[in-house]
């Protein structure tokens, strides 16, 4: 095959029917605030802040400016055994903004990364304790949990666990918590709490000492936003500290403002004992994910190794990367000096509002939010899936970038939205709506 610039045929694009996009290519030559821009020259309007990653927009000059300063000072130092100062200066500031005591952080390179790291500190935790007959993990049907193959386990879509799942044994699925009766509710649920119950049954069937942890996201982001019906996240809490069980939030999507709140831990008011996060920790300006945990494991695992050797065998050759220490950095004292969960917060209300004028439209079969997230489910026409990926390719012609899964566009906004950016990508979506009714 002939190479030329513009030979789509050589990159295998991920998540992507790559026939059918390269029948018909949406590529974006620049991001710059709330916009991208297409290759003809189109404006498009960032609905779902990338994939929930930019919540300050694109093309950040102080961001770029630490990049690249950082990747001439210094653009690589071996995390292992050795450290660069902006990896010690960013974990402070994410400890200063996550709940006590999740003090200590790992830093890893994507969501899917700090999903299978949190796995293994959950199992290096419990043998560190003498506890290390706790090799089942529970998760939750509907969950994303990423790629990799210990998340795609635990992870409960079909679509993304049939090719793959079938690896990692002693894993169990309590139900999601949607339910007929939530349709169309603006916030947290009323109903559903008890299918926390599953996880007491699993106790039941298989001795809550034989759990090593429970993975959930507190709001079930990529699945198409189910949100946690009231009491349903201090449900599992409490079970987990009835049998000795590490409850997990991954906190990929939520974290970092999303809910109105730093994390969602926050949010709910139910502290987890480990962390997962990622996106909107530089702004996506490099990948970067991390795990962080309370102070006693940490401090469990480490002072379970004599002093001098390796405590912990896991960790990345990009773990910590300058550059990524550097744009992580420069996003965390945005977020600080502009309060931006506030400016967030701020805009929860309204956004809700807009996506609430879309409820009688006869394709609407739900809709779901929570913080500066939501969920507009279509009713499905043919396959599952198949009017969505046709109305996301639909919404990008029509000047809007929004995120989709099956049939369920997810909104959520950038933060830096202006309320006239809310009013453009609920009007884009309902005229591209109506066009199907
Ligand atoms: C809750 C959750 N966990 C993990 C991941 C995986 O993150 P990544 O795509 O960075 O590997 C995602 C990605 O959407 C996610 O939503």
């Amino acid at each position: 095959m002939q190479y030329t610039a513009n030979n789509l045929e050589h990159h295998w694009m991920p998540f992507t029917g790559n026939r059918d996009f390269k029948n018909n290519p949406r590529i974006v030559v620049k991001g710059e605030g709330m916009y991208f821009t297409d290759h003809k020259g189109g404006k498009i309007i960032d609905g779902s802040s990338g994939l929930f990653c930019s919540p300050l927009g694109h093309g950040r000059p102080e961001i770029a400016e630490a990049v690249y300063h950082q990747l001439l000072e210094n653009d690589y130092v071996p995390p292992f055994q050795t450290a660069t100062p902006g990896s010690f200066e960013l974990a402070n500031r994410i400890s200063r903004i996550t709940p006590d005591p999740l003090n200590h952080v790992f830093f890893v390179n994507s969501g899917s990364e700090s999903i299978d790291t949190a796995l293994k500190i959950c199992m290096a935790f419990h043998r560190a304790r003498g506890d290390g007959q706790r090799t089942r993990f529970v998760s939750r049907e509907r969950a994303y949990h990423g790629v990799n193959i210990g998340g795609v386990s635990i992870s409960g879509m079909v679509k993304n666990r049939e090719t793959f799942s079938g690896v990692m044994p002693n894993i169990v699925h309590m139900r999601h918590t949607w339910s007929e009766d939530q349709l169309f509710t603006r916030g947290q649920p009323e109903t559903g709490a008890e299918v926390a119950d599953d996880l007491a049954r699993f106790c039941e069937t298989y001795g809550g000492s034989t759990i090593a942890a429970v993975f959930v996201e507190p709001v079930a982001g990529s699945t198409g936003v189910l949100v946690p019906p009231k009491g349903y996240l201090n449900k599992l809490r409490k079970i987990c500290d009835e049998h000795g069980i590490l409850l997990v939030f991954d906190e990929v999507i939520c974290g970092f403002g999303r809910m109105g709140a730093p994390f969602a831990a926050h949010a709910f008011g139910v502290t987890p004992d480990i962390m997962t996060m990622a996106k909107a920790l530089t702004n996506a300006s490099q990948p970067m994910g991390a795990v962080a945990v309370r102070d006693d494991i940490y401090s469990t695992i480490i002072d379970a190794a004599p002093e001098n050797v390796i405590d912990f065998f896991h960790g990345y050759t990009y773990s910590a990367h300058p550059a990524a220490c550097a744009a992580g950095i420069a996003t965390q004292k945005i977020y600080e000096e502009e309060g931006t969960f506030e400016q967030a917060a701020n805009l929860i209300d309204y956004f809700h509002d807009g996506l609430f004028t879309l409820q009688n439209l006869n394709c609407v079969r739900d809709i779901r939010c929570f913080g500066l997230m939501g969920g507009v489910e279509l009713k499905s026409k043919g396959a599952p899936g198949a009017l969505g990926t046709q109305m996301q390719k639909d919404l990008f012609w029509n000047g809007m970038h929004a995120k989709f899964t099956g049939d369920v566009a997810i909104m959520a906004p950038p933060f830096i939205s202006e309320k006239e950016h809310i009013d453009s990508m609920i009007d884009i979506l309902r005229q591209t709506i109506e066009k199907i009714e």
